[in-house]
């Protein structure tokens, strides 16, 4: 079984989320995390761009001791240097060099020749190989780049000694079957690669980053680029829990396993959740609030019958204590009657029972959420309940 590699980006292209702003020590915290959590590679930030995110970059490298630690850098001897510099006291340090390779990018932003692109790309990988040893390079806006171009730039890079080829979707345009089909020309028409890492880097823009870094996987990527709960530039990049939990729960079909520490998910959430100051909505997969709540009637007594009915994993497989019954209008006899022996009322009889069955549908008519006041509200309420002992 192959063994699938992560490469965390949430301080570096998770930071390009408008408003995230982690300082240093929130950036190590969270570094610590990740690393625990069991993520291969962190990209710990762009060294160039600023005094802080060379001193995070700088404290990262110092605090963990596992994890690679990665410095992004453009192709330019001066970014390649901060990065040198920055990564100096890490055990395992990594560079990754990128330059983009699509027209759209060659024209109008970096206005070079696709010469001038292979020469920069051979200069600086060239020079990056000269003070590291693990060397990522990445065709920028790969997904939008002339395919046979794309192989000579990736060749260029592998030639100039990069181990890592990392393809970005960079503004989220592939689909599951373009982007595999795009890892299979890659691989089938570069040369020298046996030693090389294909990694994927996929944003959500049209909202298939995790399909389509899963659709690289079953066509050869051994990495997967994305954040914890997909932050990132515009609609975000993939979001490894949802890759890793994808990989776990349907391992018969991937064939692979991940360093990852699953029972964590929640609590590295958590942390990127609170620290970067953006919500997760509710339906989010695998960390939303609702990923485990079952409110109609129908599903509750599957779930209480037996929760592989409506559950394909456990909420203790990411590191939540329990799933969660939410009663509402749709809610049937056997959830609230649950809910009635979790709240203590556990002598009632089955006619007392349909009678507040029937007044809490009622209420549940008119109000969304029915809370465990709102149930001792209606025992307190009932003639004939309040006869019953309360065993708490
Ligand atoms: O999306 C992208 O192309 C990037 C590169 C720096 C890899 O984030
Ligand atoms: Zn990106």
């Amino acid at each position: 079984m192959k063994t699938i590699q992560f490469f965390d980006t949430s301080l570096r292209d998770g930071e390009q989320t408008p408003g995230v702003n982690f300082n240093t020590a929130e950036k190590v915290r969270i570094a610590k995390q990740l690393e625990s959590y069991g993520i291969d590679a962190l990209e710990a930030g762009f060294p160039i761009t600023s005094p802080g995110d060379f001193e995070a970059v700088s404290e990262i490298a110092k605090a963990v001791d596992t994890m690679t630690v990665v410095g992004l850098a453009r192709c330019r001897k001066k970014d390649i240097d901060a990065a040198y510099e920055a990564l100096k006291h890490a055990n395992h340090p990594q560079i990754h060099v990128f330059l983009a390779t699509s027209e759209i990018h060659m024209k109008y932003k970096l206005h070079m020749s696709e010469e001038e692109v292979l020469a920069s790309i051979k200069e600086h990988v060239t020079y990056a190989k000269s003070l590291f040893e693990k060397v990522q390079f990445s065709p920028e806006d790969a997904t939008r780049t002339e395919k046979e171009f794309l192989v000579k730039a990736i060749q260029t890079a592998v030639d100039a000694g990069a181990t890592i080829i990392n393809v970005p979707d960079t503004v989220g345009y592939s689909n599951p079957t373009e982007y595999g089909e795009l890892f299979q020309y890659i691989t089938s028409n570069c040369q020298n690669i046996d030693n090389v890492i294909f990694s994927c880097h996929c944003h959500n823009d049209l909202g298939m980053a995790t399909a389509n870094a899963l659709a690289a996987i079953e066509n050869g990527a051994g990495r997967v680029e994305g954040t914890i709960n997909g932050i990132g530039e515009r609609a975000g990049n993939t979001a490894i829990e949802e890759v890793a939990l994808a990989l776990h729960i349907r391992q018969d079909f991937y064939q692979a396993k991940t360093n990852i520490i699953l029972e964590k998910t929640k609590m590295t959430s958590d942390l990127i959740s609170r620290l970067s100051g953006i919500p997760i909505h509710k339906t989010k997969p695998i960390i939303g609030g609702n990923a485990f709540a079952h409110e109609s009637g129908i599903h509750q007594d599957g779930v209480l019958k037996h929760p592989d009915t409506y559950e394909i994993m456990t909420p203790q497989l990411i590191g939540l204590k329990t799933n969660h019954l939410p009663l509402g209008k749709l809610s049937g006899s056997h959830a609230f009657g649950q809910k009635l022996i979790e709240l203590g009322y556990t002598n009632l009889t089955p006619e007392e029972q349909q009678i507040l069955f029937d007044e809490f549908k009622v209420l549940a008519d008119k109000k969304k959420n029915i809370l465990d006041r709102d149930i001792h509200a209606l025992v307190a309420g009932n003639a004939i309940s309040t006869s019953q002992s309360l065993e708490l």
